[in-house]
């Protein structure tokens, strides 16, 4: 490793996108990769963290607690339990918006004479501004991907989810979408100018912020 600079820290992070059962073979899923919060655990991992990756995705990472959940709610129950006693809280995961109002039990049939099917939705909590908002001395950070009036719509996330640092992207600018292997961020933080990084792996957009968290004696 390169050094243990955040040896004693506690550090959570959650990673993926979520997946809301539809009925027991389906979900409404969406295209998160879950690398970057992937990237931000191994490098909190790799300075020394104790480190909790709460995710959807699949993984065989080493030296770090590995904590698999599928839906919103979820996500939700397990940061619950674990945030209160974190230093650290990076909400990388693409929580989805709405969930199915109700969950089949069985697989759902397709009927003939029906060319169209229709599913409820309903509302998932915001979970970030949720747990956020219990906050004692927790440092968090929330992403925006945005597709348009990136620092607008980031800034906004910034005061009403109650986040320290929000981790603003443009998926729709080059290299920095879902699913590819860098990133292209902007840091916000209250009364200080957004900072813009240059496009970058995510493995070193993940240095890049814990070396921002370790300089800002957090
Ligand atoms: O509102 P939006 O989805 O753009 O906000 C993104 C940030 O909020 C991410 O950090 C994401 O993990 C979090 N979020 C959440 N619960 C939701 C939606 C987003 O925690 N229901």
């Amino acid at each position: 490793f390169i050094n243990q600079k955040l040896a004693g820290k506690k550090v959570i992070v959650t990673a993926g996108g979520t997946k809301e059962a539809i009925d027991p073979v389906r979900y409404i899923g969406n295209r998160s990769s879950g690398k970057m919060g992937l990237a931000m655990a191994q490098v909190a991992r790799d300075l020394g963290a104790d480190v909790t990756l709460i995710t959807t995705i699949k993984t065989n990472i080493t030296g770090i607690k590995l904590i698999e959940i599928q839906t919103a709610d979820q996500l939700m129950t397990t940061l619950k339990e674990y945030f209160p006693t974190t230093d650290v809280l990076v909400m990388a995961a693409a929580v989805a918006d709405f969930k199915p109002v109700n969950v089949a039990d069985q697989k759902i049939k397709k009927n003939d004479d029906e060319d169209i099917f229709t599913i409820k939705l309903t509302k998932n909590p915001d979970i970030l501004k949720t747990i956020a908002a219990t906050k004692t001395n927790q440092f968090v950070v929330g992403f925006a991907a945005e597709t348009q009036n990136l620092l607008a719509n980031a800034e906004k996330k910034l005061n009403s989810k109650n986040a320290n640092v929000i981790l603003a992207n443009n998926v729709a600018s080059a290299g920095a979408g879902f699913g590819v292997d860098t990133n292209k961020i902007t840091l916000l933080q209250k009364n200080q100018a957004p900072d813009t990084w240059p496009l970058m792996s995510k493995i070193d957009v993940a240095k890049k912020f814990w070396d921002f968290y370790l300089a800002n004696k957090l």
